[in-house]
């Protein structure tokens, strides 16, 4: 299927504090928002992206373009499920209902190629769609308010939930504006989709696919695409 790149960026980077949101602060260079896109646009299967930005934006560079390919915007919304259904909905008519869509964090600035090729293949022969993620390394404790440990929670079979995610353009519309319309905040796409009954495949990827949360994420961000192999 063709496939398309969603990249919501109108958040404000609350967590990381500062004055420039965390998406447009610079690692190794350039601004993570363009690590992101171009680790999409560079693979040879990807058509172009859509990016979703704050209506306030001023720091958009306008790109109109990246590694040959169309690089569009609109704007965004109030919660990131809002600006990924606005995006899949300025997504120019002529990609097919059946297009694969990538969401992929504009923070998370370290995608490797070969993760991108796994979950390209593992989207396209499943009809429920494929996320990155990694199973869960920690030991894990549920905390009473006053920060005590309740009880050490099993972790088997827990993973941690990345981006890309990627999911049938028209099944991914359906099934964030299913979300909207419950009013159940999803914090990824795959949560969506999941409430719909879908049972999307998770494709273990490198740990290193961070998304830049705090200024330690920023540090250990620049170090890693600094000595990328
Ligand atoms: N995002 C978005 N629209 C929103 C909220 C988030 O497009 N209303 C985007 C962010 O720009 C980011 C990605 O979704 O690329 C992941 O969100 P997160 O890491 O939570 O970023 P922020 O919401 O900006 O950070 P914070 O939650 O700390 O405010
Ligand atoms: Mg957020």
């Amino acid at each position: 299927p063709l496939v398309w790149a969603v990249v919501p960026a109108a958040g404000q980077g609350t967590r990381f504090g500062g004055e420039v949101p965390k998406q447009y602060l610079h690692s190794a260079g350039k601004p993570l928002i363009e690590h992101a896109l171009s680790a999409l646009l560079a693979h040879p299967r990807v058509a172009g992206a859509m990016v979703a930005l704050a209506a306030n934006d001023a720091r958009w560079p306008g790109w109109t373009s990246l590694h040959g390919k169309p690089v569009l915007c609109c704007v965004g919304g109030g919660e990131r499920a809002d600006s990924v259904l606005a995006a899949l909905e300025a997504l120019p008519a002529d990609v097919p209902a059946d297009a694969l869509v990538l969401v992929h964090d504009a923070a998370r600035p370290n995608l490797a190629t070969a993760d991108l090729d796994r979950l390209i293949d593992a989207a396209t022969a499943h009809p429920d769609g494929a996320i990155l993620g990694a199973p869960v390394r920690d030991t894990l404790k549920r905390a009473a308010v006053e920060g005590t440990i309740v009880t050490t929670e099993p972790r088997d079979g827990l993973w941690r939930a990345f981006t890309p995610q990627a999911f049938r353009r028209d099944a991914l519309g359906n099934a964030l504006r299913a979300a909207r319309a419950a009013g159940v905040l999803v914090t990824d796409e795959a949560m969506a989709m999941e409430r719909g009954g879908a049972r999307p495949r998770l494709v273990e990827g490198r740990e290193d696919n961070l998304k830049v949360t705090t200024p330690a994420d920023l540090a250990l961000a620049d170090y890693l695409l600094s000595h990328r192999t």
